[in-house]
């Protein structure tokens, strides 16, 4: 029976019959810490839950199919920049390591699968690392694991691509756990629990960011609630992984369209005059009912730009159409080209043309003070001014070098911030907090700010868009 001492499932009541021999050992083990977990996908998301699973007591082992990413943390190296060295070694202390071999996988009590979920080039889902990553697994796969998959994706994956590829490719011949009676053999468990973080967040402990987790029935649910709730103050369980994995879509679809909205309003706030930013935090100070967005040069990061089209692909199964993802979609996609159009504007103002000028682009993060460029508008417009005839520069303190952008290999360098005056446009992308503002405006010729990062310097130099 399940512990008393557990916080009570909604799924698993009185009613419910006892938990299976296989299920109450692992969940034993899980209450205890003394499980073994394994973590598919050192990126990103996985590293730091592998850290912070050793951190709380479990024996982690992490699989990638990385050599470098394996080769780095079993020599004590980090490859993300707020992850210190030091962390790793005390994980190592605590019994951590990385491997490619799979075959470790048949030890582990629970498996979570954090492998990339991106949009191929026609802007469709892309789940050949879900699919590659479950069929390499599925062998090791033994009686009693729960697997939980943590990639953002549409409803429905779990059930209808992550389960059949784990029952297709089990050598015991093994099935998930039905909806029935709980069976006490030949069965594995399976949830989703999708992963919610804020790079550069300093304000929100990890810890204290409420785990959600929807199981493919009541036991899964458990298992992995319980698993959870040894690393997070608070799992939320809810009644499926297909809730559960639209949870996910809502959150980045509620943060994809307001920030579409606030960018919408950003375009003509600049046309009548007005401070769209000032406007926001004016708005900011009503005690309900609102939520600060903040418009931007377009988006980035590895969610906003690409979880809502997850969900619009789905949804043609159903004859449906999004209209506010789509909306969204060509608001925020039309930003950097905007952007763009401005230094024009600005340049045109100094009587320069944007054919032959020279502009140091500060920042090619996607937010401010962070080392992650994957999707960022940066990109984008380097390319578009490029177009344009311009020579551009950058200067990111995170990135001295940047390689590939969105459709052409930049190989570029970080610039020194020195001598700004070379320079016919200092165009701010991302708000770093290292830059000093005022100096940046007073040695340079003009700034284009896409951020208000300049808010509070007063200066004919400034064109804020
Ligand atoms: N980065 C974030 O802030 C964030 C936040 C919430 C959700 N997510 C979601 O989490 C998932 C992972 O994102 P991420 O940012 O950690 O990605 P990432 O690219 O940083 O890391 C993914 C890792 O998976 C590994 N991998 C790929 N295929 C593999 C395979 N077949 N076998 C073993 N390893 C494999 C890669 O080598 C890489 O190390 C995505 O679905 C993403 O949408 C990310």
């Amino acid at each position: 029976m399940l512990n008393p001492s557990l916080p009570k499932s909604p799924q698993i009541d009185s009613s419910h019959p006892p938990l299976p021999r296989i299920a109450q050992q692992r969940l034993a083990r899980l209450q205890a810490r003394s499980a073994r977990i394994g973590v598919i996908g050192l990126g990103y998301v996985g590293l730091p839950l592998s850290l912070l699973l050793s951190e709380a007591g479990f024996k982690v082992t992490g699989f990638d199919n990385d050599a470098k990413k394996v080769d780095d943390l079993e020599a004590g190296r980090s490859y993300i920049l707020r992850i210190l060295p030091a962390e790793i070694a005390a994980a190592r202390q605590h019994g951590f390591s990385a491997t490619t071999d799979f075959a470790g996988l048949s030890h582990q009590d629970a498996i979570i699968l954090c492998v990339p979920t991106p949009l191929t080039a026609h802007r469709e889902p892309d789940l050949s690392f879900v699919e590659n990553t479950a069929k390499a697994a599925a062998p090791w796969i033994r009686e009693g694991q729960l697997i939980v998959l943590e990639s953002t994706t549409y409803p429905g994956t779990t059930e209808e691509l992550l389960i059949p590829v784990l029952e297709m490719g089990s050598a015991d011949g093994l099935k998930v756990q039905g909806s029935g009676a709980p069976e006490e053999q030949g069965v594995f468990y399976v949830a989703f629990s999708p992963e919610r973080e804020d790079p550069g967040n300093v304000t929100v402990a990890r810890r204290d960011i409420p785990k959600v987790v929807g199981g493919h029935e009541a036991i899964a649910t458990e298992l992995a609630a319980t698993l959870y709730e040894g690393i997070f103050a608070r799992a939320v369980r809810v009644s499926s992984t297909r809730v559960a994995e639209m949870t996910k879509l809502l959150e980045n679809i509620y943060r994809c369209v307001n920030i579409a909205l606030v960018n919408e309003l950003k375009l003509l706030s600049l046309r009548m005059g007005v401070d769209i930013w000032e406007v926001i935090d004016a708005a900011a100070t009503k005690p309900f009912g609102f939520q600060p967005f903040y418009p931007g040069p377009g988006l980035g990061g590895h969610c906003i730009p690409i979880d809502p089209f997850y969900l619009s692909w789905k949804a043609r199964e159903y004859d449906f159409n999004t209209r506010f993802i789509e909306l969204a979609g060509e608001v925020n996609e039309a930003m950097p080209a905007h952007v763009v159009q401005y230094v024009a504007k600005a340049l045109n103002g100094h009587k320069k043309s944007m054919n032959g000028a020279r502009i140091l682009m500060l920042g090619m993060a996607y937010k401010k003070d962070i080392d992650d460029l994957r999707e960022s508008p940066s990109l984008t417009a380097i390319e578009l001014l490029r177009e344009q005839g311009a020579q551009v520069v950058y200067n990111d303190p995170y990135f001295p070098k940047v390689g590939r952008g969105r459709h052409y290999n930049l190989n570029m360098t970080s610039t020194p911030l020195t001598d700004l005056q070379q320079y016919d446009c200092v165009l701010i992308m991302t708000d770093h907090s290292d830059y000093d503002y005022a100096a940046i405006v007073n040695e340079s010729k003009l700034v284009v700010d896409t951020r208000n990062a300049t808010q509070g310097i007063v200066s004919d130099k400034i064109v804020r868009c």
